[in-house]
């Protein structure tokens, strides 16, 4: 029983994290197909202990794939995820294309797995923002126990976040400060390489981001939409991990210590949290790793019932590829895609 799987983006950071991570969680695959733009073509990509050669997506027949990992970007997911679905194939989307759109469900496994039963009606499921998917992850075991009334959230992404040339753009940065080569920003709006810019996205007429804005239109989908939120994010010169400072109004007091209990046992989190150096997470700590990192629990003395923490995670894996990967399992767990079985029917 295994899956004819193809992943789109094949060649983009979060595209070769998929295919590692297929491959880590032993998902079952039968063929295995990477996809990318014309310009790929050919090009070899690692799957596990193998290398497959990137097709072009324009020529390539979906109606052979079971589950279609996809990940290059809203245009492309607007242009192709549809059409794909239509024609049988699960379609896992990473871009905020469709993570609005009532009849795709958008999920963190951890969080609100039951919302897969909305898989079939377009044949999407919408993988959220990297930011809003360590934060539900942390959030989620605490709501439970002491209702969330407010979440104040500053995020410090790493450059992953904007794709390969992002990472590009900070190691040509750095070097060229201290040399001779340009150091003209292409992809971010300011020097990155030393700095620090609070902003992401585009502004709004509010003056927030789409960025901040994807967070809490997330959260409430994803979690609670009686949840207020506010946040600033902010891109920093770390290659990989994002960070989160998060503090927590509940409507009953909840202490560091219960806060450690409950986030000790929740899925997908490990609390890393004592007043030495070994005893909080980095970015660098948390690249690579599966895990949303919670360290520095302490109490907010700013409101009655008020917890501060921070959060970190790999964004190319929780953030993107291993919650994608989480979702397939999801689909196969609950029965909702069957492998080689024919045409699901769609439910709309
Ligand atoms: N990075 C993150 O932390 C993160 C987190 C959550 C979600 N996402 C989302 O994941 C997606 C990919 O991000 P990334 O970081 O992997 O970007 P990336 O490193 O820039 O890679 C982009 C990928 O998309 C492919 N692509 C671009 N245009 C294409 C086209 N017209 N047809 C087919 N393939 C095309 C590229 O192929 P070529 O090499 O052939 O151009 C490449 O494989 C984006 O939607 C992003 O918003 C990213």
């Amino acid at each position: 029983m295994a899956y004819n799987v193809a992943v789109v983006g094949a060649t983009g950071n979060v595209g070769r994290e998929m295919l590692t991570i297929l491959e880590e969680l032993n998902f079952p695959v039968e063929q295995m197909h990477a996809l990318a733009s014309r310009k790929s073509r050919g090009i070899e990509v690692a799957w596990g202990d193998r290398t497959i050669k990137c097709q072009d997506i324009e020529t390539f027949d979906f109606s052979s794939v079971d589950i279609v990992l996809m990940s290059a970007g809203g245009d492309v997911s607007r242009a192709w995820s549809e059409k794909i679905g239509k024609a049988g194939p699960i379609v896992i989307d990473n871009s905020s294309a469709f993570r609005q759109d009532p009849d795709v469900p958008l999920i963190v496994p951890e969080v609100n797995p039951d919302a897969i039963r909305d898989a079939t009606k377009k044949n999407i499921v919408a993988n959220p923002n990297c930011s809003t998917a360590q934060l539900v992850v942390a959030l989620k075991p605490l709501h439970d126990a002491a209702r969330i009334k407010r979440t104040v959230v500053s995020t410090y992404q790493s450059v992953s976040g904007a794709g390969k040339e992002g990472m590009d753009e900070l190691w040509n940065q750095t070097k060229a400060i201290y040399g001779l080569g340009d150091a003209t920003p292409k992809v971010f709006p300011k020097q990155i390489a030393f700095n620090a810019i609070p902003m992401i996205g585009s502004f709004r007429d509010d003056g927030y981001t789409d960025e901040e804005a994807k967070m809490w239109d997330e959260t409430h989908r994803i979690l609670d939409p009686a949840i207020r939120l506010t946040v600033t994010c902010v891109r920093v010169p770390v290659f990989v991990g994002h960070c989160e400072a998060v503090t927590v109004e509940f409507d009953r007091p909840i202490g560091p210590d219960e806060a450690r209990t409950i986030l000790r046992e929740a899925p997908g989190v490990l609390v890393i949290d004592k007043q030495e150096h070994d005893g909080y997470i980095t970015p660098v700590d948390a690249a690579g790793e599966h895990a949303v990192y919670v360290s520095r629990i302490r109490k907010d003395h700013s409101v009655d019932n008020g917890l501060t923490f921070w959060v970190v995670s790999d964004n190319l894996r929780k953030g993107a590829a291993l919650n994608a990967v989480q979702i397939a399992q999801l689909l196969d767990e609950t029965g909702t895609i069957k492998p080689r079985s024919g045409y699901r029917t769609l439910t709309v």
